[in-house]
């Protein structure tokens, strides 16, 4: 049967929280794991929405923390699919601050891989990705380099 292939725009997300009092860590700033929460579940319902079915995170890599962001803050989660190999797929998550006015400033990007299962647990095929732009080509040229990385990295045990 032919491999289905889709667009990244399909299963794009965007998103946006404000940051709450009890997202704050002791120096009054959002607290990294919330932040890593949110970059984990909007990068897992992407790909559940590319793959159409379950999924679990493998790796997460390039997670960069730019700068803080404080109470009150606008946080803008935007994910989409960069790279998909046979089980896996790469999504990648940008997150804003934006203020009134829709002027974003980047706090944090994130490459995350997902391995799209079974009911069983065990990786199944996911559709193929067809790139639209030229952003999206480069993206998925540097998603290659980062999954030799990756794949170096595992073999090493590093
Ligand atoms: C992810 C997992 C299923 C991979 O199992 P595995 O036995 O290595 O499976 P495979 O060798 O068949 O690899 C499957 C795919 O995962 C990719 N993969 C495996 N380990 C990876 C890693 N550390 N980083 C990135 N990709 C990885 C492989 O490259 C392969 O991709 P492809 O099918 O597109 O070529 C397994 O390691 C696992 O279950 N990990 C726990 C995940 C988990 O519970 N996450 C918790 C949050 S949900």
């Amino acid at each position: 049967m032919e491999r289905e292939s889709r667009r990244a725009s399909d299963s794009m997300i965007e998103h946006i929280y404000q940051v709450r009092p009890e997202y704050l860590n002791a120096a009054g700033r959002l607290f990294g794991g919330k932040l890593m929460e949110w970059i984990d579940e909007i990068a897992g319902l992407v790909g559940m929405r590319h793959s159409n079915g379950n999924i679990i995170t493998a790796s997460v890599d390039n997670l960069r923390f730019i700068r803080g962001a404080y109470q009150n803050d606008l946080i803008v989660l935007t994910a989409r699919v960069t790279y998909v190999g046979n089980s896996s797929m790469e999504v990648r998550v940008d997150t804003y601050v934006e203020d009134f006015y829709g002027v974003r400033k980047p706090i944090n990007r994130a490459y995350l891989t997902l391995v799209a299962v079974d009911s069983k647990g065990v990786p199944r095929q996911v559709p193929l990705l067809s790139l639209e732009t030229e952003g999206e080509k480069a993206e998925w040229e540097a998603a290659e380099k980062r999954r030799k990385l990756r794949i170096q990295r595992k073999k090493e045990g590093f």
